[in-house]
């Protein structure tokens, strides 16, 4: 779907879309969703502790923490609540779910059955994984359904398209992976800036200069990723040359015990940890 649709969608969207969590990715999905054109006339928020601009769109006809009954069978409710909080929010909201309404949690570990249990209620159910980078409108965001129609499934898609791309699948086993490499993955991005910082710093580099150099590194070379058709290990071989400095330093990246093998293990760990967390 491109941008376009999507932004068309919403623009159209006249049912009524209860926000459940405004915190740090509650809020950029609500800034994805007026970037893209919904009108706040048909948002409800709930959250204990709104930021002032939250508060400020109720003059644009947005409901914060509206009475139940003003909210009874949304179309769709987004739980973005801590996981934690989970058995406190969720029966809460049972008796604004109607058979209809497209139930999205992005909550780390809650499963579709935890999810369901917790409801008790019959409804369409998409589980979901954003990362970080949804702050900027650049997240990924992984989702997997049950009981959803095919309309269920584009109205959730349109949702979580306004904070980046969106990848279904079927088999939720595989959000455990998911959340290790997308979920998890910005820090591993953050981290790999550290250490070409350090790194830099121990080559001789002033901390400063070496800090810089690594940080814009890291996010030009990401970016030059996100705009080419190009595979990765293309883009790497491209700035190889053989027997040049890269192709030095690739030589204890790539090695046996290197950064594919560190990876490899550190990807498992965190599938590990998420399945023990899941419930
Ligand atoms: N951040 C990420 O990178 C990321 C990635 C993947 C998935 N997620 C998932 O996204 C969800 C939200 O994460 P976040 O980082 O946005 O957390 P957050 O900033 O703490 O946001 C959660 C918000 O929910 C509010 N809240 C608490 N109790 C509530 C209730 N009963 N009803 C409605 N709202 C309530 C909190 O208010 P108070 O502050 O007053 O408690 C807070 O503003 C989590 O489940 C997390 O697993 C996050």
């Amino acid at each position: 779907m491109t941008g376009a649709v999507a932004n068309a969608e919403l623009r159209n969207f006249s049912g009524l879309l209860v926000l459940v969590g405004a915190g740090k990715m509650g809020a950029a999905l609500l800034d994805g969703w007026l970037r893209l054109g919904l009108d706040p006339k048909t948002i409800a928020v709930i959250e204990p502790q709104p930021a002032p601009e939250i508060a400020a769109l109720t003059a644009r006809g947005l409901k914060l923490n509206p009475e139940q009954n003003a909210i009874a069978g949304a179309t769709a409710v987004v739980i973005a609540v801590k996981p934690q909080i989970a058995e406190a929010a969720l029966p809460a909201l049972a008796p604004i779910v109607a058979p209809s309404t497209v139930v999205i949690s992005i909550m780390a570990g809650r499963t579709l059955d935890s999810l369901a249990a917790a409801l008790n209620r019959p409804c369409a159910l998409i589980r979901a994984m954003p990362n970080t980078p949804a702050a900027i409108g650049r997240g990924i965001t992984v989702a997997v359904p049950r009981n959803a129609t095919a309309a269920a499934r584009t109205l959730a898609d349109r949702l979580l398209a306004a904070t980046g791309a969106v990848e279904w699948i079927d088999d939720e086993a595989l959000m455990d992976a998911v959340t290790a490499v997308s979920g998890s993955g910005p820090a591993y991005v953050f981290l790999l800036a550290e250490a070409l910082a350090q790194a830099g710093a121990a080559a001789g580099l002033p901390a400063a200069l070496a800090a810089k150099l690594a940080r814009d590194t890291v996010a030009g070379a990401g970016e030059l990723l996100h705009r080419s058709p190009l595979a990765a290990a293309t883009l790497r071989e491209n700035v190889t040359s053989p027997g040049g400095t890269t192709a030095a330093a690739l030589s204890v990246l790539m090695a046996e015990d290197g950064l594919a093998a560190l990876m490899t293990r550190a990807v498992a760990a965190a599938t590990a940890r998420s399945r023990q967390l899941a419930q």
